[in-house]
């Protein structure tokens, strides 16, 4: 049975059923959505992804939840917490990382900064991290600006290749943002000013 994990103003976070899975799968597996991510995925893909989360969910206690709108249930995507594992990203491996994927007609309303402030409190009040990081591609303005809006700061001495993606291309480079847990008050306060 799916359990919340946090409630905001608007939204709720909560691990994943099938049910939701599905849903996610139909509203956000687009050419837009998917456009940073390598586009959209076949079934073996998605069935593969959803493992991954539930397995962070497993082994961590926290993953990419589900991002549910109160007012009408609607699944708008997820949002959360997992562990760098990227191959390639070893120097980073076992760090908290936040992300984030919002169905195309929820962008814009404020609901992955939402969904990701309250992640962000869990990191550091709940979990303990000590530092959390993002992680997307240069092409990927929107995701960038949203982690700059948190506050994190871009380190490009951080920046790594993925191996699974080949070489050049735009999903390479893996660039990084981060957010140290003592700078999350300030930083909180001016994402909700
Ligand atoms: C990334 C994503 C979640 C952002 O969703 P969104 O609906 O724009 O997010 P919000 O409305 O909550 O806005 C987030 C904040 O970032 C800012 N922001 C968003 N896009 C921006 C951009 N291109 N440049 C600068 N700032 C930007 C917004 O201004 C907003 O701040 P505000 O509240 O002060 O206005 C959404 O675009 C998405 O799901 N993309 C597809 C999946 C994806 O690429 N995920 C990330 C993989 S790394």
């Amino acid at each position: 049975m799916a359990e919340v994990v946090a409630e905001t103003e608007r939204l709720r976070l909560r691990t994943w059923d099938d049910a939701s899975k599905a849903e996610f799968a139909r509203v956000t597996n687009t050419p837009a959505v998917m456009r940073w991510l390598g586009g959209v995925a076949d079934l073996d893909k998605l069935a593969a992804a959803f493992d991954r989360l539930d397995q962070y969910q497993t082994d961590f206690g926290h993953t990419f939840w589900a991002v549910e709108r109160k007012s009408d249930g609607a699944l708008l995507g997820f949002c959360g917490l997992k562990r760098v594992n990227s191959p390639g990203g070893e120097a980073l491996h076992g760090t908290f990382e936040i992300g984030w994927r919002l169905r195309e007609d929820a962008w814009g309303q404020g609901y992955a900064k939402e969904a990701a402030i309250a992640s962000m409190d869990l990191a550091f009040d709940h979990y303990g991290a000590s530092h959390v990081v993002a992680l997307t591609v240069p092409g990927n303005r929107d995701s960038q600006g949203l982690m700059r809006r948190l506050g994190m700061i871009r380190r490009e001495d951080l920046d790594f290749v993925d191996e699974r993606f080949p070489l050049p291309s735009e999903l390479n480079l893996t660039i990084v943002h981060r957010i140290d847990a003592a700078d999350w008050p300030a930083a909180r306060a001016k994402a909700l000013a």
